[in-house]
């Protein structure tokens, strides 16, 4: 099939385009086989290297009886060779030297005028005959038709020639025509994704033709992130944009007052992107860093307040690099993203005149740390976040709908510990009491943005936030009575517990139990 392509891509190189496949002749003059032709053109028509249409046509090929009379004459001119043009010859003696067909012939022959039967004795009634019969299945044997179609009708009704139909194919050149066929990866392998060469590779296209596949089931993690957006609109919240998993550490960490310094940065917790570089174009296709800041005013007025202070603050009086801001990791909390969205506010305050739009963000997606994993840690998790930006807001605001939050979720009665944050101040842990466990238990960490953070940003003084995080990870396998994370997500995932577990409904009843536990 090698050879075939190869004829049908050079053929369409030369001439442009193939106007009927029958016409295709191998090297040594043979035409190419029906099915090899499909199976060629069905390859060449995925990768679009070729389009083409089916032609059909009638064709006649001769049964083995025609075969036969095209080999050694048709049945009548058997009998007449067969009568000694001087004796003539008795029906059985005819009979004895031909078979069958001493029967089926003379019929003919006899129309034809060309034998005559004399007491007996058939004798010849012409000198030399030509078989017409003969001649016809020739030419059906030659052509695959004939240019009478009454004889073929005939033929057909006599059992010499069958009627098939044909099947060839006119061929154009493809958006992707090219001599040469570029191999198609079936599988994307960890070999690919470490020496790069997925970039380049072009991938084979799915078969969906094939059995549909079963429908999809909702992971766990899923129903309950579904069960918490819905609490989050309810109460009159914008997602925000979390699809960047690949995160500055500008504003990761710098945006919201983390010094360069401060241990969460280092190797131990964080990801850092490593440069790739391919050798061949000696560039960078996936940098470790990013010098894309659109606004410098803003860096530099980070860079102050982490220098030297600013808005009430003394900073942290060390020289900061925007080296260590350029670096990209992966995003260790989706307060990177509450950064971006607080500074967005901001620049639309400014775009409004300095006119204030009081804001409600949230966001559920996934984090990264470099975390050692063990039966409740993961080095990728989901976190749930809320943001509320308005005009004096106070710690009472926070606790008061930290109150109304996790009642929403069921948990009616939660307390507050004084935590440390480097961007919140006050900052608060909230605990929730866990019957099965029976004690207190983290559920998540909040607190008021520092002002450090919101000035610089450009917001005014009077613009209070309070934020607060949770883990998606834990309500889940409290939900579905997981004990061990890695059943939750990896390899070890139960397929049959994804598919059949229940859709998820945050139980208020149980927080109506906690209340009794407690008091
Ligand atoms: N980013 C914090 C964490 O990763 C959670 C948090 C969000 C705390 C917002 C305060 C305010 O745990």
């Amino acid at each position: 099939s090698e050879e075939i392509q190869t004829l049908i891509l050079t053929t369409l190189d030369t001439q442009g385009n193939i106007e009927n496949t029958d016409s295709l002749r191998t090297a040594d003059g043979a035409p190419i086989p029906y099915l090899a032709v499909v199976g060629v053109l069905n390859s060449l028509a995925s990768k679009q290297m070729v389009t083409y249409t089916t032609i059909e046509k009638d064709h006649y090929s001769l049964t083995a009886e025609g075969n036969e009379i095209a080999d050694s004459g048709s049945h009548e001119a058997k009998v007449f060779n067969a009568v000694d043009p001087k004796q003539g010859i008795t029906i059985a003696e005819l009979t004895n030297l031909l078979g069958p067909s001493a029967k089926i012939g003379q019929g003919k022959a006899f129309k034809n005028k060309w034998i005559k039967k004399e007491s007996d004795i058939l004798i010849r009634e012409v000198t030399s005959i030509v078989d017409l019969t003969q001649q016809d299945v020739l030419e059906i044997r030659e052509t695959g038709t004939h240019s009478n179609p009454a004889t073929l009708k005939d033929l057909q009704s006599r059992k010499h020639v069958e009627k098939a139909k044909l099947i060839s194919y006119s061929v154009s050149k493809g958006p992707k025509f090219s001599l040469t066929i570029e191999k198609q990866a079936t599988d994307l392998t960890a070999d690919m994704l470490a020496n790069g060469s997925w970039r380049t590779l072009t991938f084979k296209k799915y078969n969906f033709a094939g059995n549909p596949p079963q429908g999809g089931h909702l992971h766990p993690l899923m129903k309950v992130r579904e069960e918490f957006r819905k609490i989050f609109f309810e109460l009159g919240f914008e997602e925000m944009p979390t699809n960047k998993y690949v995160e500055s550490s500008f504003w990761n960490f710098d945006a919201l007052f983390q010094p360069q310094q401060h241990p969460a940065r280092d190797a131990h917790d964080t990801f850092f992107l490593l440069a790739h570089l391919t050798l061949e174009h000696l560039v960078h296709v996936d940098p470790a860093t990013s010098s894309n800041f659109s606004d410098m005013e803003y860096v530099n007025r980070v860079k102050e307040v982490h220098s030297h202070g600013g808005y009430g603050s003394i900073g942290y009086g060390y020289d900061w690099k925007i080296e260590e801001a350029e670096k990209l990791i992966l995003r260790t909390h989706t307060t990177s993203v509450s950064s971006n969205m607080l500074y967005r506010l901001a620049q639309e305050t400014k775009a409004n005149g300095g006119v204030f739009r009081p804001a409600k963000f949230f966001s559920i997606d996934r984090v990264y740390r470099n975390e050692t994993v063990d039966a409740t840690h993961l080095a990728e998790f989901h976190q749930v976040e809320g943001v509320i930006a308005d005009k004096n807001l106070t710690l009472g605001d926070l606790i008061g709908f930290m109150q109304v939050f996790f009642e929403k979720m069921g948990i009616p009665s939660i307390k507050f510990k004084p935590a440390f944050n480097p961007y919140t101040e006050p900052s608060m842990e909230i605990f929730s009491w866990h019957p099965g466990l029976e004690k207190w238990v983290e559920l998540g960490n909040s607190g008021m943005f520092r002002p450090e953070m919101l000035g610089a940003m450009g917001l005014d003084p009077d613009v209070r936030v309070i934020a607060w995080g949770l883990g998606l990870e834990r309500p889940t396998m409290i939900k579905y009575g997981l004990d061990n994370i890695r059943e939750l997500l990896g390899h070890k995932v139960d397929l049959d517990m994804i598919q059949s577990n229940s859709a998820c409904r945050l139980d208020k009843k149980m927080g109506k139990e906690l209340v009794g536990r407690d008091a």
